[in-house]
């Protein structure tokens, strides 16, 4: 069957960069879109919509996480429906319903499954790439510390081409309708014991030094983030911390039939950067 063009929402960022390679990798037709991309799309301006979804058949969406996401969505699909677009794969997040079954983000799932196009919804837990690719993370490989508020809390962080390749399946066969997957991968460990594995394969000194709130959005501020990051980050990593989203769960294996990828396969295929020369 012709899967068509496939448009990858996000496609500068940490999951849609990857989605749309191993799409182009494996020969469909790929559209990459951002602000920033070859494709402009801009959530905050709707006519870059209707150019990004000309001729398209599915579309892997990364919503904007503003206060509209969920307006957006409800008009985007119906824009999307409107110009033939077929099926729809949206990057949501495990720990939304686990926070708060009415928290906002959930509302572009809420669209996309309303929307009568067929969809398949991700889930996925935190990414093990977040100790490389996540700003909030950054300290970590540059002054050799990560200061966060999550205790001795687990994550069974799962590894982006988990992700990428469920997303694909979902994209470019069948048998991923109506479905929502909640990906992990098949260890949850604690910080410490995630930055002791970077450090080992790094061959650095690195830690982990859990804070108490007030210590961490001390250090969001300093950082020159306003108080509602910090307040996103506080109740997400809190989360963690309350370990809320601690266990092991088979989304990738119902989605693909197989085991997930191990933390250690992040690390292991991970150019960890050398320290920083000390004067
Ligand atoms: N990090 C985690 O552990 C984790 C875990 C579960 C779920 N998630 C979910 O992952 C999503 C983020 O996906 P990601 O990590 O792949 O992306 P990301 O690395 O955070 O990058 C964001 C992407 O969205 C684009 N973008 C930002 N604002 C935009 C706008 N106004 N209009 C159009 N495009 C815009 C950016 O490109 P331009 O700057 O070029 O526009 C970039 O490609 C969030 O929904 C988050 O909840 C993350």
């Amino acid at each position: 069957m012709d899967f068509g063009t496939v448009l990858v929402l996000g496609a500068t960022g940490k999951t849609g960069r990857r989605v749309a390679a191993e799409l182009r990798r494996r020969g469909f037709t790929t559209v990459a879109a951002s602000r920033t991309s070859e494709v402009r799309f801009d959530w905050a301006d709707r006519s870059t919509w209707e150019p990004g979804l000309t001729g398209v058949r599915s579309v892997y969406v990364v919503d904007s996480q503003g206060p509209a996401m969920g307006v957006e969505m409800t008009e985007f699909t119906a824009l999307a429906a409107r110009l033939g677009v077929e099926r729809l794969v949206l990057l949501s997040a495990r720990s939304w319903p686990e926070i708060d079954e009415t928290n906002p983000h959930l509302v572009p799932e809420r669209a996309v499954r309303e929307s009568g196009l067929t969809w398949t919804v991700l889930r996925p837990t935190w990414f093990a790439e977040n100790f490389t690719e996540l700003e909030f993370f950054a300290p970590l490989l540059a002054t050799g510390e990560l200061r966060l508020p999550t205790g001795s809390g687990r994550e069974p962080f799962v590894v982006l081409q988990d992700l990428v390749d469920v997303a694909v399946a979902a994209l470019t066969e069948d048998g991923h309708a109506g479905r929502t997957y909640t990906l992990s991968g098949p260890r949850a460990l604690n910080f410490t014991e995630a930055v002791a594995e970077i450090a080992e394969a790094a061959g650095r000194s690195l830690r982990f030094t859990p804070v108490s709130e007030e210590e961490y959005r001390a250090d969001v501020a300093a950082a020159g983030y306003p108080e509602d990051v910090a307040d996103l980050l506080v109740t997400v990593l809190h989360h963690i911390r309350d370990e809320g989203g601690a266990s092991v769960t088979d989304g990738v294996r119902q989605a693909l039939g197989r085991e997930p990828r191990d933390f250690s396969e992040y690390v292991k295929a991970t150019d960890f950067p050398a320290a920083a020369p000390t004067a």
